[in-house]
């Protein structure tokens, strides 16, 4: 008996030692990954200075960017909390880190996901902002440089040894989008603005409603554990008897035809909601020409 109780407690100790080698394992491999310097030159693109771009990158930023860096874009501390760490959005501004930025850092930095210092950015959707168009891209730069200086710092990324654990085994999805982006490819190119399912397509694509919504729109979850379920936007969800006035007025005011208030926390209308109406008639003729998908099942 005392025999069989060595054996077990033996065993025990060596799956318990196995389970903190594969721990430390893999919270090594995922600092790697964090610290790891990316080498990528953008091509050189000519940024405008003109107020009509200034202004027309004000406006993509509205959609695009003030949801984590702020409406002011001086950044906001995008995430924290005691078991996995803290990861602020940085303070985009003259003041801040937008003050140490040249043109191709710019680039580098939305593009590509790459921070001034070759590091991999966290959390920053360049997956979705690869395929902006170099004009596009060029109105936000130009926009940005324009900003009023916000004296603000936030502190680098600090992740736990749990968090480090939970990314590499893919828990947080895609968050390191220099990894997956093909840094070779050239830019993309962006269809003639109008309400057509072409130019939705491409606002859907840089918007990044499929992280959330699903590879096929036809629900999807965002890796936030604490998010709601991305609903249908396909005609087999709740969209085909809204109209187009019905999906504008939906992401003008978070409240659905249906009486359903969206939670801008998890789903960011307001920021959204800020696509002006041809843009977000261009979104809805888009999303109603997908094949009319049942809804996704998706596991928790
Ligand atoms: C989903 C949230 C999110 C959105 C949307 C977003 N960012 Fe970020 N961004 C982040 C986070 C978080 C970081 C910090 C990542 C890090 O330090 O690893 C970051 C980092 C950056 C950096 C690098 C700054 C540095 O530390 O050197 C730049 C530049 C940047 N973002 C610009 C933009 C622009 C421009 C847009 C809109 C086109 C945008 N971001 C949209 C979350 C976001
Ligand atoms: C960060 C994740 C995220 C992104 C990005 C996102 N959504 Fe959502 N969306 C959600 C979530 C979550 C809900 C459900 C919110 C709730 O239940 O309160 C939602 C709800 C909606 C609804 C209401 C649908 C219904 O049937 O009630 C519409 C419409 C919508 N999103 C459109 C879009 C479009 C269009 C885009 C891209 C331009 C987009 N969303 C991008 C997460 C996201």
């Amino acid at each position: 008996m005392k025999k069989i109780l060595k054996w077990i407690g033996g065993i025990l100790g060596l799956l318990l030692l196995l389970a903190i080698g594969t721990a430390f394992y893999l919270r090594n491999t995922a600092q790697n990954r964090l610290a790891q310097k990316y080498e990528v030159q953008p091509k050189a693109i000519a940024i405008p200075s003109d107020s009509a771009s200034i202004q027309a990158g004000q406006k993509w930023a509205a959609s695009l960017c003030t949801g984590c860096h702020g409406g002011d874009l001086a950044g906001t501390e995008f995430f924290k909390t005691p078991d996995l760490g803290t990861i602020n959005a940085p303070n985009l501004t003259p003041g801040g880190k937008g003050g140490l930025y040249s043109d191709l850092d710019w680039d580098r930095a939305i593009r590509h996901g790459i921070g001034k210092d070759g590091r991999p950015l966290l959390i920053m959707p360049s997956k979705d902002f690869q395929y902006m168009s170099d004009e596009h891209i060029g109105q936000i730069i130009a926009y940005l440089k324009n900003l009023p200086a916000v004296e603000q710092s936030w502190e680098a990324p600090q992740t736990t040894f749990l968090c480090d654990v939970l990314f590499q085994v893919g828990a947080f999805g895609d968050a390191l989008n220099a990894e997956t982006i093909d840094h070779t490819k050239p830019a993309h190119y962006a269809p003639q603005r109008g309400v057509t399912t072409e130019y939705g397509n491409y606002l859907v694509k840089i918007s990044g409603c499929r992280t959330c919504h699903g590879p096929q729109l036809n629900g999807g979850k965002d890796p936030n554990p604490e998010a709601p379920m991305g609903p249908n936007l396909t005609p087999g969800g709740n969209l085909p008897g809204w109209g187009a006035d019905g999906f504008m007025k939906t992401l003008r005011t978070g409240v659905t035809p249906l009486g359903k208030e969206i939670n801008g926390k998890f789903m960011p209308w307001k920021e959204i909601g800020k696509l002006e109406d041809d843009q977000l008639q261009a979104i809805y003729s888009y999303l109603m020409a997908q094949p009319n998908l049942a809804t996704a099942e998706i596991k928790n």
